[in-house]
């Protein structure tokens, strides 16, 4: 049995070795799984394994951490890009059977969701115990919003049978703010819900930017088992 550290370290060193390859443009994902990705790009670029990659950081978390390693940033705006990725690595929080996502735990939903929407191919990288046979069932749905619309998301969420609160920051007063300048609203219904259709609900509410359901890109899975396995399950 291994700890659940070195599952995440495997799990992004592999899938480096595995799936990233010279010349690729590739999305990095935010998080304690997510970040092992960074580090390993940027430990075949020093050895000179690995030539050419081109990242896109989703988070600032991510950013620091690749401009320190020394991984060459750009933005999916830049016209070597060209609006599009070759593959994004990243962490989840919930996987349900059929391959939707809860993300957005680090609060990096939104940028998570551009780089993963525009990629050729999404990679989630994650332990076995984000498995889930039901989204929602122990994890809340995280919504960003625009600050003047809180009032209105948190009584549209109560109308369609849920509850919202505002995420608050660890050792700093008040709510979290993005990367981005939003808020979070981390929001649960005790009911089972189709999660394709409360991504497409939430998002319609005015003032909503991005849910953390991710139903509309099927990702690959790379899944850490408690013995030490990787078990790889393609869309
Ligand atoms: C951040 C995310 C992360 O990928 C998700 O929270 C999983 O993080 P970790 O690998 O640290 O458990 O969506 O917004």
């Amino acid at each position: 049995v291994s700890n659940v550290a070195d599952v995440k370290k495997a799990l992004g060193t592999a899938a480096v070795d595995r799936f990233v390859h010279d010349g690729m443009s590739v999305g990095l994902g935010t998080g304690t799984t997510a970040v092992w990705v960074t580090r390993r790009i940027a430990e075949r670029l020093r050895e000179g394994s690995l030539q050419s990659v081109r990242a896109v950081a989703t988070s600032l978390q991510t950013e620091l951490e690749a401009r320190t390693a020394g991984v060459p940033l750009f933005t999916l705006n830049d016209a070597a890009l060209g609006g599009e990725l070759d593959i994004t690595i990243d962490g989840a929080d919930e996987i349900d059977p059929a391959g939707n996502l809860i993300k957005g735990g680090g609060g990096a939903l939104l940028r998570e969701k551009v780089a993963a929407y525009a990629s050729r191919r999404l990679l989630i990288i994650a332990d076995e115990s984000k498995l889930s046979q039901r989204l929602g069932a122990s994890f809340a749905i995280p919504v960003e919003i625009v600050l003047d619309a809180l009032r209105p998301v948190v009584r549209r969420v109560q109308e369609m049978g849920g509850s919202a609160v505002l995420r608050e920051g660890a050792r700093k007063a008040g709510p979290v703010v993005t990367d981005l300048g939003n808020l979070l609203l981390d929001v649960t219904f005790k009911d089972p819900f189709d999660p394709p259709a409360m991504e497409d609900g939430l998002k319609s509410i005015p003032g909503v930017l991005e849910s953390g359901l991710f139903t509309k890109k099927k990702p690959d899975l790379l899944i850490g088992l408690r013995d030490g396995r990787l078990d790889y399950r393609e869309r």
